[in-house]
């Protein structure tokens, strides 16, 4: 084959990669996560793959190490928390942590109505903080040890991927998968800008990342 044809080949994949995706294409992707499927959420995720559609939030993903979450239903099977841990440039110091409170919806739709944060609270570096904004989530359906979601404030939409602790650290940093985080971000309308891509070693603000480093294996 001559070097012309296969640079020709090569533009034409190019193309084909970053072609928007059409109304069928996004139908198929954002697929919201069905009711009876929440009990999916209740783990502990880390993030690998990120985007906003504020300036201000799409400049401060490079700054960020990790961002470990946690969904816990609680005992009384009503309410759930959401736990956020934020480290920024690999500095313990600068850890930032929101406790989130939602309630679990009790009408059985046939998918996940946006969930709303019944409170919210911050900490930076473990001091409170005031915070005063709203939060809301929309999950979508992604593999099986992945959770997908945008996270909406008043100000900010984040579209966000996790993988579940564990397998954090052999993600997939292929770019299939980030084509079609990509092309799902295209669908909701987010602008096209460099996403947030974990290193798949960062450590988290409560702890290390590699397995084998929490000896209590504490969650
Ligand atoms: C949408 O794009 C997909 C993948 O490129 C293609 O297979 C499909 O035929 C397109 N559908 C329409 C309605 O254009
Ligand atoms: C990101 O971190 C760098 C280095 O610490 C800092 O100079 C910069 O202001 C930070 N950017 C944002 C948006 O916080
Ligand atoms: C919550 O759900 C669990 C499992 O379904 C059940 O064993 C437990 O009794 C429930 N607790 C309450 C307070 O309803
Ligand atoms: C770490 O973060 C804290 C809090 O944001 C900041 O005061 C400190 O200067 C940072 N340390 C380094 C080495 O950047
Ligand atoms: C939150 O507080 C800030 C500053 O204290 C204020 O400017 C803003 O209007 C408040 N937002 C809401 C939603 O109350």
């Amino acid at each position: 084959m001559s070097a012309e044809k296969i640079s020709v080949l090569l533009l034409l994949a190019v193309i084909g990669s970053h072609a928007a995706p059409n109304a069928s294409e996004c139908d198929g992707l954002t697929k919201r996560l069905p009711t009876k499927d929440l009990n999916k959420i209740f783990s502990n995720w880390v993030l690998v793959w990120g985007v906003s559609d504020r300036e201000e939030a799409i400049d401060m993903l490079p700054n960020v190490s990790s961002s470990h979450v946690e969904f816990k239903l609680l005992p009384d099977n009503k309410t759930f928390s959401y736990i956020e841990r934020n480290m920024f440039n690999h500095n313990l110091s600068s850890c930032t942590t929101y406790f989130i409170h939602m309630t679990v919806p009790s009408n059985i739709e046939t998918e996940l109505q946006t969930l709303h944060a019944d409170n919210i609270r911050l900490e930076k570096g473990r001091q409170p903080v005031e915070y005063n904004d709203t939060g809301a989530v929309d999950f979508y359906e992604s593999c099986s040890d992945c959770l997908l979601l945008v996270y909406k404030s008043s100000r900010f939409r984040y579209l966000l991927s996790y993988k579940e602790e564990g397998s954090h650290r052999d993600v997939e940093q292929h770019k299939a998968a980030h084509d079609d985080h990509r092309k799902l971000a295209e669908c909701l309308g987010f602008p096209k800008k460099k996403p947030y891509v974990y290193d798949r070693v960062a450590d988290f603000c409560h702890k290390k990342s590699a397995p084998e480093a929490n000896p209590d294996n504490q969650s």
